[in-house]
């Protein structure tokens, strides 16, 4: 190897090494951040800024660990899900759709254990009655017509709006029921929204 070939290998070393550190010091410059600028007031409280072990691990990896790792936290989030003990997983599909719109609640001025909405059409297409709707999530319009809606669909579905990322570990979608943004009888509804024929999200 001549010297010139030696140098261009040593300079892009150091070049990759630059990037690194500059990569760690965003880093600790935005925890610092997040932890000076967010103070508990209320019900919102500074925890919520705190990343916890799998988004740790999503994190450090650019979303993508490797899958023996994604496997194993995958099943323990799974493990974790509270399934309703009535065994009855779909609620009503009209109070789904209310929730599904509605983007309030676990603001600082919410008064403890008031009920907040789902949020879900910000991210997702949903009922086509509803024409402004965000795309960083699937479109959901016509779930229960093409996926079916029998006891595993409903699992599956009210498993997934409980904790998404116990079926896609690194999923940009809120775990609501493990975070406790949504109760139980919330998530039965917006199962009905997606599952049950007579809503508009399967009968338009
Ligand atoms: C911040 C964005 C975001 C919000 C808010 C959100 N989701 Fe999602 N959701 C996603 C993304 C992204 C996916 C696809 C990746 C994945 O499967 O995790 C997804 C996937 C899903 C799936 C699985 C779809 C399939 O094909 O299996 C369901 C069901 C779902 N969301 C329902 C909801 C409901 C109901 C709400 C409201 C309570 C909601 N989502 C709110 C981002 C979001």
């Amino acid at each position: 190897m001549n010297m010139k070939a030696i140098a261009g290998i040593a300079a892009a070393l150091a070049c990759s090494a630059v990037y690194a550190d500059e990569i760690r010091n965003y880093r600790a410059e935005a925890v610092a951040m997040l932890k000076r600028d967010f103070k508990t007031k209320g019900i919102a409280t500074a925890d919520r800024v705190h990343e916890d072990g799998l988004q740790a691990v999503c994190n450090r990896s650019g979303d993508n660990p490797p899958k023996d790792v994604a496997a194993r936290l995958e099943k323990d989030q799974l493990e974790s899900i509270k399934y309703p003990a009535d065994g009855k997983l779909m609620g009503d599909w009209k109070a789904g759709e209310k929730l599904a719109q509605s983007g309030r609640g676990m603001t600082w001025s919410d008064k403890a254990g008031v009920p907040g909405g789902g949020n879900c059409y910000n991210c997702h297409r949903i009922a086509p009655t509803e024409t402004s709707f965000g795309t960083l999530g699937t479109s959901l319009y016509q779930f229960g017509k093409t996926r079916g809606s029998g006891p595993d669909m409903q699992k599956y579905v009210y498993g997934k709006i409980y904790n998404a990322k116990a079926f896609n570990l690194c999923s940009a979608m809120p775990r609501f029921g493990h975070a406790g943004a949504l109760t139980e009888q919330q998530i039965k509804d917006l199962v009905a929204l997606l599952l049950d024929p007579q809503s508009p999200v399967n009968n338009k």
